[in-house]
Parts: structure tokens; C-alpha cells; sequence
């Protein structure tokens, strides 16, 4: 590992995103001109999250550009738990839908339960990968559709170019779909991993250890910049609004570039490549 003190090379997830994108489209291109019929992802919104919005509406415009068809359902936020597992049972028969996608969270204070939404789409057309057959998977180290962002932070990780077995990875965050995945697949690169979270005793002390940090806990600038070891890669995962309205990570970005070898900028860092891992996931589902 290049260990170095001078300010950090910056991890643009952003143009990695945009190359993955145009291959994508190559071979989305490919497969039609062969004669085979286009990917299709359902996209199911159910209530009027402003985020949630935001968030789909990207992800179906990432679709349009490399041609994979966007089935897009948006149910209002009282059509309840029955009429929603009805709608992904009918998707999971549709020869057409090669991907599904239920953006979470789902509304609350209905009888929604999200975890018995994700069960019921079939494992083989699970985008997302949240599904617990998949997570299962992923923990044994078998080959399944892997959660979007983790599978995107691993790619910008490889951007690097850096031999990882037997460094220390620090996660800081312990959710479903980043911390406990991204955890599980830096260990599959034989890395010492050590997962930290809101109680965690000295966090400072922890991340200080790490080589490689992942910080995912939608807390704004947590990870201070004087933890970080130098020569450290740090992946910032989260998007926040700080006191000034201004968009920052759950890392303090230009204190952490002093000392870091390599940082994720937010915005453009991880955040694109969550999109472009729906896609890749999306489109392995049809190729499959
Ligand atoms: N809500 C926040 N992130 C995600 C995601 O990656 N997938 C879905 N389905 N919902 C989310």
C-alpha cells in the first residue's frame, strides 16, 4: 500500500459510474441486435417520500440511458401490505420483469412490513439485492446479486488498485444494506474487518487503526479528519445536510483528504455508483 501524507487522490465515482454506464449500454445494445428482447427493472414507490422520489426518478433516468425499460408502479401510501405483495407476486410472473425494486422505506403507519416485501420478490430478480436468501448467500461467500451500494464501494476500492488481504478495514455503521454487506465482502478479500456503530466506546481510537474506512451512519462529518491514518482509503457512504444546508458525508472531507491516500467526494463519490450496480445487477438478472 502507498502510504503517503500529501493530500489524497480523489475517487471519482462519478466518471467510473459513467464508464460503467456506456459498457452497460454496449452490451444492452449487443444483446438486442441479437435479436433478444430489452432488460426490464420494476420500480415500485409506494407514498410520496420526497426522497424516495428523488431517488427512483434517478435511477429510472440512469436506466433510459443505456437502454434497460423501466416498468414503474406508484401506489399510493394507504394501499397497504396485502395489495403490495399481490403487485410483486404479479411482477415476479412477468417474463418481461428482469428486475424488481421496491424502494424503501416503506410509508409509515400503515400494516407495512418491509422485510416480508423483500421476501416475496423472487431471489433470481432481486435488483436490490436485500432479499434474505441473497444476504445468505453473501454471507456464505456464494454467488448472489450483492446490495447495490456495498457492491459499488467495492468497486471504487479495486479503482485504487491496492492489495487488501491482510489490511484492516474500519466500517462505521451496522445496517442491512451497507455496513453488515460491505463487511462481509472486504472479509471475502481477506481483510480484518471490525464493524463500529453508535455505541461503540472510542471510535476515534478505531478508526485510527484502520486502513481502509467505510463510514455509512447518516451522521454529518462523524469520522473527524485528524482520526484518519495517513496513507488510509476512506469511502464515505453517507449524504447528509449540515447546520448550513450544505451537502456533506458522514466524513469531514477536507481535514480527512490531508491525510488520506485516497477519499470519495460527496457528492459524486459513492452516491453514482449505487445507481450503476442497480444497473449491472439488473442487467446479470437478464443475462441470466
Ligand atoms: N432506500 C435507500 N436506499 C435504497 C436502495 O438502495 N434500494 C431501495 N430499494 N431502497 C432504498
Amino acid at each position: 500500500m502507498n502510504l503517503s501524507d500529501t493530500p489524497a487522490q480523489v475517487l471519482d465515482g462519478k466518471a467510473l459510474s459513467e464508464r460503467i454506464l456506456d459498457s452497460l449500454k454496449e452490451q444492452v445494445e449487443a444483446k438486442r441486435n441479437a435479436g433478444l428482447p430489452a432488460p426490464g427493472l420494476a420500480t415500485v414507490l409506494v407514498g410520496n417520500d420526497p426522497a424516495s422520489h428523488v431517488y427512483v426518478r434517478n435511477k429510472r433516468r440512469a436506466c433510459g440511458k443505456v437502454g434497460i425499460t423501466t416498468i414503474h408502479h406508484e401506489l399510493d401510501e394507504h394501499i397497504g401490505q396485502a395489495a403490495l405483495l399481490e403487485l410483486v407476486q404479479k411482477l415476479n410472473n412477468d417474463p418481461e420483469v428482469h428486475g424488481i425494486l421496491v424502494q424503501l422505506p416503506l410509508p409509515k403507519g400503515g400494516d407495512y412490513d418491509e422485510n416480508a416485501v423483500l421476501a416475496a420478490i423472487d431471489p433470481a430478480k432481486d435488483a436490490d439485492g436485500f432479499h434474505p436468501f441473497n444476504q445468505g448467500a453473501l454471507m456464505q461467500g456464494r454467488k448472489a446479486p450483492v446490495p447495490c451500494t456495498p457492491k459499488g464501494i467495492m468497486s471504487l476500492l479495486d479503482e485504487c488498485g491496492l492489495d487488501l488481504m491482510g489490511r484492516h478495514a474500519v466500517v462505521v455503521g451496522r445496517s442491512n444494506i451497507v455496513g453488515k454487506p460491505i463487511a462481509l465482502l472486504l472479509l471475502e478479500r481477506h481483510m480484518t474487518v471490525t464493524i463500529c456503530h453508535s455505541r461503540t466506546r472510542d471510535l476515534a481510537a478505531e478508526v485510527g487503526r484502520a486502513d481502509i474506512v467505510v463510514a455509512a451512519v447518516g451522521v454529518p462529518e462523524l469520522v473527524r479528519g485528524d482520526w484518519v491514518k495517513p496513507g488510509a482509503v476512506v469511502l464515505d457512504v453517507g449524504i447528509n445536510r449540515n447546520e448550513e444546508g450544505k451537502l456533506v458525508g458522514d466524513v469531514e472531507y477536507h481535514a480527512a483528504a490531508q491525510r488520506a491516500a485516497w477519499i470519495t467526494p460527496v457528492p459524486g463519490g459513492v452516491g453514482p455508483m449505487t445507481i450503476a450496480m442497480l444497473l449491472q445487477n439488473t442487467f446479470e438478472a437478464y443475462a441470466n
